[in-house]
């Protein structure tokens, strides 16, 4: 980081044209983007990411882009950081863009998070996944290959339009033998999947509607083992999480969310921030450590 803030670099203004929204405009650093801004289809994705937030945002009433340049230097880094290490991948850049012309909104994970989800199933060596929240199935893929053949991923979707993308997608990703999209609100789901003891799941990935995150969390340690990991994605929201006078309905379910963690004896918990393409966020681990 220090290396690119000190060699000052020119700031160059580059246009993209999206096949979705028209041109958009973008100021970047010139050596910085010389290399990073090579690979134009990932720039082009992560700028669309960045603008649905902004639409997202007026839905959610939490903006999570931060401030412009800071958001674009993120989407530069997360670029060069998947240009280097999480080679181009035609199942999953399928699924994105099959996702993207059924009108989904961007807020799948970023490629290097969608890898940090399936390199924690495998050090966590998991054989059953539970996710809630699946959209067009991109984090859904990520963790699904995690599973050796024998493994199940259940992941629970509320639209069956989200649900059929990606169930298309996971079929050309080859994993319809160890995924299945159950649809539906999850807490329906979730309470079908306890009666049935379905459970114990190794991972839990966390990642729908953030006001009922409190209900998830509950029924995912209900669903757990000693031993398993939850994840909870989106507990910072460009920081609104800290501000103890949100009225957002989100952001106050993760507090309550964050204070239900803290006192349950059953579960480890830290959260860890987070910048890129998706803006400032951040996730939740927990450890799942007695029952
Ligand atoms: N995990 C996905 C992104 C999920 S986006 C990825 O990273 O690729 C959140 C999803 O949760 C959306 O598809 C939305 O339809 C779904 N959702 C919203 N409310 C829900 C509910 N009550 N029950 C289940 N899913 C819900
Ligand atoms: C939203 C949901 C997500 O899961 C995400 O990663 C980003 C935004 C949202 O509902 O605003
Ligand atoms: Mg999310």
């Amino acid at each position: 980081m220090d290396g690119v803030r000190g060699s000052s670099l020119e700031p160059v203004v580059s246009v993209v044209e999206t096949r979705a929204f028209g041109t958009i405009a973008s100021i970047g650093f010139g050596t910085l983007s010389a290399t990073v801004w090579q690979r134009d289809r990932r720039l082009e994705q992560d700028q669309r990411a960045t603008y649905d937030q902004g639409e997202w945002a007026m839905f959610t009433g939490v903006d999570c882009k931060g401030d412009d340049m800071d958001a674009s230097r993120w989407a530069e880094v997360d670029a060069y950081i998947s240009d280097v290490l999480i080679p181009a991948d035609p199942v999953l850049d399928g699924a994105l863009e099959a996702s993207r012309d059924a009108g989904l909104p961007a807020i799948n994970v970023a490629p290097n998070q969608g890898k940090l989800l399936h390199l924690l199933a495998r050090i966590q060596g998991a054989t059953s996944i539970l996710e809630v929240g699946t959209l067009g199935g991109y984090s859904t893929i990520w963790l699904a290959r995690a599973l050796p053949p024998t493994g199940r991923l259940i992941s629970l979707e509320l639209d069956a339009r989200h649900a059929e993308v990606a169930r298309t997608n996971l079929e050309r990703a080859g994993l319809t033998g160890v995924t299945s999209v159950l649809v539906g609100p999850a807490i329906g789901s979730l309470e079908s999947l306890a009666k049935d003891e379905a459970g114990p799941f190794d991972l839990v990935f966390i990642d729908a509607d953030k006001p009922n995150n409190p209900e998830y969390f509950a029924w995912a340690v209900k669903l757990a083992r000693p031993g398993s990991i939850i994840i909870v994605d989106n507990v910072i929201r460009n920081g609104a999480v800290a501000d103890s006078d949100s009225e957002d309905l989100g952001i106050l379910a993760t507090r309550r969310l964050n204070e239900a963690m803290a006192a349950d004896p059953r579960v480890s918990v830290t959260e860890v921030q987070t910048v890129g393409s998706k803006g400032y966020d951040g996730f939740a681990l927990a450890l799942v450590v007695g029952s």
